[in-house]
């Protein structure tokens, strides 16, 4: 039987597997983080941090049903200073992605400056599409005026890989507009996508809300995200430059979830919601899935199939 090979390459950054875990879920503390290092999963992406240390948003924040997940954390994290000794003192065994969550411009400029100093992170992924904050800016992934300038200033000075964590869009004029942006600028990928903003899961036997904050509103991850994942990276992968490769998160839960992202153009994916759900053995589950699909189909790597979704 042939090998098939699942590992994956984003703008040339090697990954041993192309499943890791997404921003959020279970990447925020040191166990969590150690917990990452020793498991199947191909890179590691840490929970979106701040300058300062943050508690988050008041709970309960997060609930899970059979088909979905919702969210309003509030960017809970424990400072960036935390996640760059965290990793100095670790033997890092795969690609390290910092994710990074100002809450102004300002402090995104400060900390990708900060992120250029550390040798042990492979790559920033630029959070620009958390859905959950109020004393947040408007959310840059949405201002399609001020991104352009931001990102321009961040590349004055970055020197790392950087990627963007995108929102879901929901017209292509916008997917198209957002990617005339980010073509201008040497973008290593983009994540597709963060949970759909603004959605509300309820209780009908308390006739309750089940989050607490904002009223109950927040971020809609999980299986029934996934046609917005998939038209998302099938349009990005359209429009963006060719060297800009995409990330794919959002309802992936098996291994045919994998195979569906990477055929509407996604390199490597991420693992939010069943991560929560499964654990840390989620990312051998899928891995083993995976390759099952592909003997089955006879693809020997994922790029034999990458893209290549059919039209009628
Ligand atoms: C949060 O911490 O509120 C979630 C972060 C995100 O969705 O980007």
């Amino acid at each position: 039987m042939k090998k098939i090979d699942t590992t994956a390459s984003i703008n040339g950054i090697k990954l041993p597997l192309c499943i890791m875990n997404a921003s959020g879920v279970l990447c925020t503390t040191e166990q969590e983080l150690s917990n990452l290092l020793n498991s199947f999963s191909g890179g590691i992406v840490t929970k979106s941090c701040t300058y300062k240390p943050r508690k988050g948003n008041v709970i309960p924040r997060y609930f899970e049903w059979n088909i979905g997940s919702i969210n309003s954390m509030g960017l809970p994290n424990l400072g960036i200073n935390f996640y760059l000794s965290f990793l100095e003192k670790k033997k890092i065994n795969k690609p390290i992605f910092l994710s990074i969550s100002g809450l102004s411009k300002e402090e995104n400029y400060f900390l990708v400056k900060k992120a250029n100093e550390s040798s042990k992170i492979t790559a920033i992924e630029l959070n620009l599409s958390c859905p959950n904050i109020v004393e947040k800016e408007k959310m840059l992934g949405y201002d399609f005026y001020q991104i352009s300038n931001f990102i321009e200033n961040i590349f004055k000075f970055n020197k790392k890989p950087l990627g963007i964590k995108l929102p879901p869009y929901f017209r292509e004029e916008h997917i198209k507009n957002m990617a005339l942006v980010l073509n201008q600028f040497p973008i290593f990928f983009v994540t597709c996508i963060n949970s759909l903003p603004n959605g509300l899961f309820i209780d009908p036997m308390k006739e309750s809300v089940v989050i607490r904050p904002k009223k109950g509103f927040g971020g809609i991850g999980g299986s029934i995200i996934k046609p917005f994942a998939l038209a998302n990276i099938h349009k990005f992968y359209t429009y963006l430059r060719k060297d800009i490769s995409i990330i794919g998160c959002g309802g992936i839960s098996s291994g045919k979830d994998i195979f569906e992202h990477i055929l509407c153009g996604a390199s490597a994916v991420q693992i939010g919601t069943q991560f929560m759900k499964e654990g840390i053995s989620v990312f051998e589950r899928l891995k083993k899935e995976l390759i099952f699909i592909l003997e089955k189909k006879n693809y020997s790597s994922i790029n034999s199939f990458k893209g290549k979704l059919k039209n009628f």
